[in-house]
């Protein structure tokens, strides 16, 4: 006990999003979900657990959290104390290798470096399984970050069967991502906020789980098949039709911005020219390239005309979580 633990987590972007809760208290989602785990985008974090503390003590990135801001991280210190059976508060230090609440799953990385350095700081052994249950009461896409590849999140039913098993942890064959960096900024409406507005309000949210659990299994066939294009054409679609949800909730919001339009743009008449890239966007204006490590020059070429060279930066396929 008292030791101090760091982890280091990845983020990971869906190719089949998850979105809207079906027990926003459990983080229990309306549709599994699937995702690649990124290399260069990641969190550390480091926790010990000191009884002098009357209090816990949270900084991201060297700030220190106030009372408010640092609620969801003391709320999930909270249920591993329970877990554990401790009452010692801790000092947590995390530092984002990832813009903050821009639409880049810096809760995922965020929240599975906790589980997984908080967890283990207690003096629990959990499996990667557990972990990825206790990451889940995070941020619903932190139950993903736990593994390298392609990732899937089972919805499941309840708090013991909603987690995320490795789909592809080794992938042999050429794809990645080119992240477009737009808008490093926080965005206005967190992805919690986002999509709880949606579920209540947009007559178009019914439609979403049945369609995206149908294209969850066509991506799993088109990741076995190796099949780039299919990928593409499935995650692109997928995450427009969850767009479409935000304009269609009451009062309506978007995540994108006018440079996320741009960069659609680009991206199809790229491939209106012969090279293959799809575009994917979370919560948040920024654009994600799903394309081959082979046509990625030739895109970033195209890209650099429109964008800061340093706004675009290539993102091979991620590890699962490591202590270091
Ligand atoms: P993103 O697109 O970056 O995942 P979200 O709106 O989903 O944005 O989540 C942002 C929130 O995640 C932050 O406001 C903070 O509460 C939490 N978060 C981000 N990074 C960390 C971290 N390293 N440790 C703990 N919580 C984090
Ligand atoms: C659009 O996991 O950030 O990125 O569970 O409320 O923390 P909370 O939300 P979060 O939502 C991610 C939504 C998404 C899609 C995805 O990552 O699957
Ligand atoms: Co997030």
């Amino acid at each position: 006990m008292n030791k101090s633990i760091t982890a280091r987590a990845h983020t990971n972007i869906a190719l089949i999003k998850y979105w809207g809760k079906a027990d926003p208290k459990l983080i229990i989602p309306q549709n599994s979900s699937l995702s690649l785990t990124l290399e260069p985008f990641y969190t550390d974090t480091t926790v010990q657990f000191l009884p002098t503390l009357d209090q816990d003590q949270i900084s991201i990135d060297g700030q220190l959290l106030t009372n408010v801001a640092g609620l969801r991280v003391r709320e999930f210190l909270d249920l591993v104390r329970q877990r554990a059976g401790i009452q010692t508060f801790a000092r947590v230090a995390s530092t984002n290798h990832v813009p903050t609440a821009a639409g880049l799953a810096s809760s995922a990385s965020g929240f599975a470096a906790l589980a997984a350095a908080a967890s283990k700081a207690a003096g629990l052994e959990l499996s990667l399984p557990e972990l990825s249950r206790l990451a889940r009461r995070g941020s619903g896409s932190a139950t993903r970050s736990i593994y390298g590849g392609f990732v899937e999140w089972q919805k499941g039913h309840n708090d013991a069967d909603s987690l995320a098993l490795p789909f592809q942890e080794n992938i042999d064959f050429d794809i990645q991502m080119i992240a477009i960096l737009l808008d490093p900024r926080p965005k206005k409406v967190a992805s919690r906020a986002g999509m709880a507005q949606v579920v209540a309000t947009s007559p178009y949210y019914a439609a979403w789980p049945p369609t995206a659990e149908k294209d969850l299994l066509a991506m799993k066939a088109a990741i076995l098949k190796k099949d780039l294009n299919l990928i593409g054409q499935l995650a692109e679609t997928n995450a427009m039709k969850m767009h479409a949800t935000t304009l269609s909730a009451n009062p309506p919001f978007t995540y994108f911005e006018p440079e996320t339009l741009q960069a659609i743009e680009i991206i199809q008449n790229l491939r209106n020219n012969g090279i293959s890239c799809y575009y994917t966007m979370d919560a948040g204006p920024n654009v994600k390239v799903i394309c081959s490590a082979k046509e990625t020059p030739a895109i970033l070429a195209q890209l650099r005309q429109h964008f800061p060279a340093d706004h675009l930066l290539v993102a091979k396929p991620g590890p699962g979580i490591a202590y270091i």
